[in-house]
């Protein structure tokens, strides 16, 4: 087993935010180093992204704006371990492509988004080690995906007005879902 591949039994599986809450749209800060409550961070994020069987999972989707996220390349038929990318920066992408995409902070919302086809990422691993990945498909659109949520983006905002329409009661419904969840 490598450092950066943390068994999911270490971790707590907290509670994923849903859509409206304020911490979707913040913009995550830069971690200096990997202290055991970062450490601690991220087997939670990768505990609860596993449970969730999700592709990735940012940081603030767990309430915590710092700029990691973890990644399942297993969802994405990738043979890698689960991974956490501290820091993460865009190295380079290429082509574009579209195709269905989804997020565990919108429950049951599955929408087009056009993506690049392959991406280059560079962060720091669990281990505090620096890290290069290079991906393709549904792990290259995980990987964006992730990246944008630590700015504060979500993949709704890559919908045309006519689809964010379409989804506007679903939205709602989920603010209200959860403003109660926060109380
Ligand atoms: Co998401």
């Amino acid at each position: 087993m490598s450092a950066g591949d943390i068994p999911r039994e270490f971790g707590n599986c907290r509670r994923i935010v849903l859509y409206g809450n304020p911490v979707l749209r913040t913009i995550a800060r830069q971690i200096h180093s990997v202290t055991p409550e970062i450490a601690q961070l991220l087997t939670d994020l990768q505990a609860t992204m596993m449970r969730k069987d999700g592709v990735g999972l940012a940081a603030n989707q767990i309430g915590v704006p710092l700029t990691v996220f973890s990644l399942n390349p297993q969802a994405a038929d990738c043979d890698r371990p689960p991974t956490c990318i501290i820091n993460p920066q865009i190295i380079a992408t290429e082509g574009e492509i579209e195709n269905e995409e989804g997020c565990l902070s919108f429950p049951d919302i599955f929408e087009v988004v056009k993506r690049p086809e392959m991406v280059i990422v560079k962060g720091i691993d669990a281990s505090g080690k620096e890290l290069t990945l290079q991906a393709t498909g549904i792990l290259a659109r995980a990987i964006i995906h992730e990246y944008e949520h630590l700015q504060g983006i979500l993949f709704i905002d890559h919908l045309s007005e006519l689809r964010r329409k379409l989804l506007e009661s679903r939205l709602k419904e989920l603010i209200e879902e959860e403003q109660k969840a926060c109380g």
